[in-house]
């Protein structure tokens, strides 16, 4: 149910579809174990710089597989812990980039969101109908919407399940760039390869910094950002970097 393709310039970015078409890629727990299975193996593979997540040209993922879940009781989820690995996106340390054609709804919404760059196609559709079938968003929808966007926006996408358009979710700051449709994964690529020829070491580096801006206060975040600048100071890609811009020569990364 996921493929994991190896491409980008240099042979390292992670390409991972989700592949389950004739159910919209709905998330079902085998699709997520495979997903969190082919993450970690990414994430502990130092051949793999950058990851682009996709779906296929109809779906990113049309969220948590509705039929599956509708025979759970309160037990099953709760103390069987059904949803316990399908967070393992928001834990990855390496640049993951979303590529959303099509349906992103619930769990597929909540996906793009736990990404760290989201780029669309013309034709994604995204939204949180959870409310529509009786439930709440359960991967991140009702904590990550208001951080990333406002209280307002958040609660009207949650409170009444509308879609958003891809230049609806542009517009609210949750999609960074549109592109058509077919263009997108190999813009998507485009961006990896970008952020891939810089040291992976730095990359790691800023993903950390940028996301303690939503853990902290400004002064907290401030400070671990200072810290983990002057950290790159211990590093010989920070000294490769800077000799690099002297000696009026591209760098070339060791990654330590
Ligand atoms: C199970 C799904 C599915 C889903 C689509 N399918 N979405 N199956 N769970 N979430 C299946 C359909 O049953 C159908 O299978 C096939 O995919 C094609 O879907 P259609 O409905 O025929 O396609 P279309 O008419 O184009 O409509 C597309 C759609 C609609 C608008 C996306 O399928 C839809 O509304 N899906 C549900 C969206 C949703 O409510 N998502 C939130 C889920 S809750 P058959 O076998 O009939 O051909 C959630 C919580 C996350 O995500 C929290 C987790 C912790």
């Amino acid at each position: 149910m996921i493929t994991l393709t190896r491409t980008g310039a240099a042979e390292n970015v992670a390409l991972i579809a989700l592949n389950r078409p004739n159910a919209l890629n709905a998330l079902c727990r085998q699709l997520m174990q495979e997903l969190s299975e082919t993450l970690l193996k990414v994430e502990h593979d130092s051949s793999y710089n950058v990851i682009v997540l996709t779906g296929n040209e109809k779906a990113f993922a049309a969220g948590a597989d509705i039929k599956e879940m509708a025979k759970l009781e309160f037990a099953d989820v709760f103390q069987n812990d059904f949803f316990n690995n399908w967070d393992t996106l928001s834990h990855i340390t390496k640049p993951v980039i979303a590529a959303v054609n099509g349906f992103a709804l619930g769990g597929g919404t909540e996906l793009a969101l736990m990404c760290d760059i989201v780029y669309a196609g013309e034709n994604a559709v995204f939204g949180q109908p959870e409310i529509n079938i009786g439930t709440i968003p359960g991967l991140g929808g009702t904590q990550r919407w208001p951080r990333f966007t406002n209280k307002s926006i958040a609660m009207e996408i949650c409170l009444t399940g509308d879609r958003l358009t891809a230049q609806n979710a542009k517009e609210v700051g949750l999609v960074s760039k549109i592109f058509p449709t077919q263009q997108l994964v190999s813009e998507a690529v485009i961006l990896a390869d970008k952020i891939a020829k810089n040291s992976p070491l730095i990359v790691k580096t800023v993903k950390n910094s940028v996301n303690s801006a939503y853990e902290t206060s400004l002064n907290q975040g401030l400070q671990i950002e200072k810290q983990l600048f002057q950290s790159t100071f211990a590093t010989n890609d920070r000294k490769e970097g800077m000799t690099a811009f002297a000696e009026k020569r591209g760098p070339k990364w060791a990654g330590n």
